[in-house]
């Protein structure tokens, strides 16, 4: 089946949490953006529109593998220029994973100002629940434009502001928070009747819900939890998983997780009979003004408008890391035909995370060198061009044994303890792949020994995994090269990834030409991006 949908990104004056945000960018005119859904299998047509004044636009289809549609993975610089405003780009692909995620706008910092929406994939239907909410988006938020805020976190050597992640203001769970604020004072500041009322749904007591999480922040790790509810967790990413129970569950920038939850309240219901979800703030991962975590409510009585008064069930680790690699076992064990470490020793690739001041401000890199696309001249357009030379790009082709593996530490983070750089984990994503997740851990990475303690058995498949980083870490991953075209390795904290810590993989360039059936639509919309930067 063909489904097709539209997306037009606006201008708008959005205020989710219930303080305007001038320089708010939607979809559709709203934030969230509209629910994408498929069947797998299907082949999807989104055309996206630019209406934004300022900028230009792309949308990238987060964790969809874009097998021999490099074309349509929605990065400019790297495959596609930026839409241009009052252009249009058609992004065609196929549905060829089934879970949940999210799209999300990958020009510069625009998707932090809004422009992000759900996407669902229907799979093979052996439910396992009553009812399968859509997605639910956890994001961090902020009052100003993200674009303002970077300022903050390039920093200024001669004003003396350092390199600091910036604050966010709130949480909001699908498009909607409680920014509390004073509005006889402040005009930013709606009056409560004027607010969106707080997330909530129901439960029938004995009922199994589905629950698809998304972290969609700019900058924050959450734990999320619901008082007094055990979570059974189905999938990391877009990869079903053996069920797990926990009573909280990490999730990074990025990551998503289907969770089940049994409508069986381990404490009597109260006379209310109202719980709260909860999304805490990971410990040094993401600085948020008004982190309160009681972000939505559970109601078993339908009629019921009270607040809960249910307390959390367990003291939670706010600890900022990934789920233990046991809990994450998928269904589908990858298939790797060979273990020998020496194939990990030929075949790895390694990128160092740092963040240095050049020109007075702070750029992240994962290769020496911070990551500046060109975005009127994407990679994608110059594949096969034997003249060009991509920057910092890893080239892979041509690979006998299909893996590709890559050790990305975080030792140097803190070269220079002076500047107090807050020591956050990396959220590390990988475009056009799944990865599995052979080694993730504090310490310091050594090339002679540490590919002995690989977990080759079954490990974690995902598509956004953290790099620890407290003092130092390492984080090795493995995927098959299979699929040609130019994918980005980067950091999810917004900042990061638009100062440079971000790194494109050629994969199998010589086989990527006859693959695509045109580029026109690329080079028209390169014509309409030049034609709107001659003219600003
Ligand atoms: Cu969620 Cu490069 O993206």
């Amino acid at each position: 089946i063909h489904r097709e949908y539209w997306l037009n990104v606006t201008d708008k004056v959005i205020s989710p949490d219930g303080y305007l945000k001038t320089e708010g960018k939607v979809l559709n005119g709203s934030y969230p953006g509209p629910l994408i859904e498929a069947c797998w299998g299907d082949d999807i047509t989104v055309h996206v529109t630019n209406y934004v004044k300022t900028n230009g636009s792309t949308i990238h289809w987060h964790g969809l593998r874009q097998f021999h549609t490099n074309e349509a993975d929605g990065v400019n610089g790297v495959t596609q220029c930026p839409i241009a405003f009052g252009d249009t780009f058609d992004y065609n692909f196929k549905a060829l994973q089934y879970g949940h995620t999210w799209y999300h706008s990958h020009y510069s910092l625009q998707y932090p100002d809004g422009v992000a929406g759900p996407l669902l994939i229907h799979g093979p239907s052996s439910a396992n629940w009553d009812e399968a909410w859509d997605p639910i988006l956890i994001s961090d938020w902020s009052h100003r434009s993200a674009f303002q805020d970077f300022y903050v976190e390039l920093g200024n050597a001669t004003s003396g502001v350092r390199g600091q992640e910036p604050t966010m203001q709130s949480i909001v769970l699908n498009g909607t928070g409680n920014y509390i604020c004073d509005p006889s004072t402040d005009r930013n500041c709606l009056p409560p009747k004027e607010r969106k009322p707080i997330f909530s749904k129901v439960f029938e007591k004995g009922k199994r819900y589905l629950l698809r999480l998304v972290n969609s922040s700019t900058e924050s790790a959450f734990v999320f939890t619901i008082d007094n509810h055990m979570l059974e967790v189905i999938s990391t990413d877009l990869v079903p998983i053996h069920p797990f129970k926990t009573e909280s569950i990490h999730i990074g920038i990025g990551q998503r997780y289907a969770v089940i939850v049994e409508a069986q309240p381990s404490a009597p219901v109260q006379e209310d009979g109202n719980y709260w979800i909860r999304t805490v703030v990971s410990d040094n991962c993401g600085t948020i003004n008004q982190s309160n975590p009681e972000m939505g409510v559970i109601r078993y009585n339908a009629r019921s408008t009270a607040l809960p008064t249910s307390t959390n069930h367990t003291a939670l680790s706010t600890v900022c890391a990934d789920e233990p690699p046991e809990n994450l076992v998928p269904v589908v064990p990858w298939p790797v035909d060979h273990q020998a470490v020496n194939d990990v020793l030929n075949d790895t690739f390694e990128a160092d995370v740092s963040k240095n001041e050049t020109h007075g401000a702070f750029r992240w890199d994962l290769t020496d060198t911070p990551l500046w696309l060109n975005f009127s001249n994407p990679t994608i357009l110059n594949l096969g061009n034997t003249t060009w030379n991509p920057e910092y790009a890893i080239i892979d082709e041509n690979y006998d044994r299909g893996y590709v593996y890559l050790v990305i530490t975080s030792e140097n983070i803190r070269k220079d303890p002076t500047k107090g750089f807050t020591p956050a984990a990396h959220p590390i994503h990988l475009h056009g792949h799944d990865f599995v997740i052979l080694a993730q851990s504090t310490g310091n990475y050594s090339v002679a020994e540490t590919p002995k303690t690989f977990n080759f058995n079954n490990p974690p498949r995902r598509d956004v995994a953290l790099l620890p980083a407290q003092p130092s870490g390492y984080l090795a991953i493995g995927f098959k090269a299979d699929n040609p075209g130019v994918w980005l390795v980067h950091c999810h904290i917004a900042w990061h990834a638009s100062s440079g810590l971000a790194m494109q993989i050629l994969e199998r360039q010589n086989d990527i030409l006859p693959t695509i059936p045109s580029l026109d639509p690329t080079r028209k919309t390169c014509q309409g991006w030049d034609t709107w930067l001659a003219s600003h």
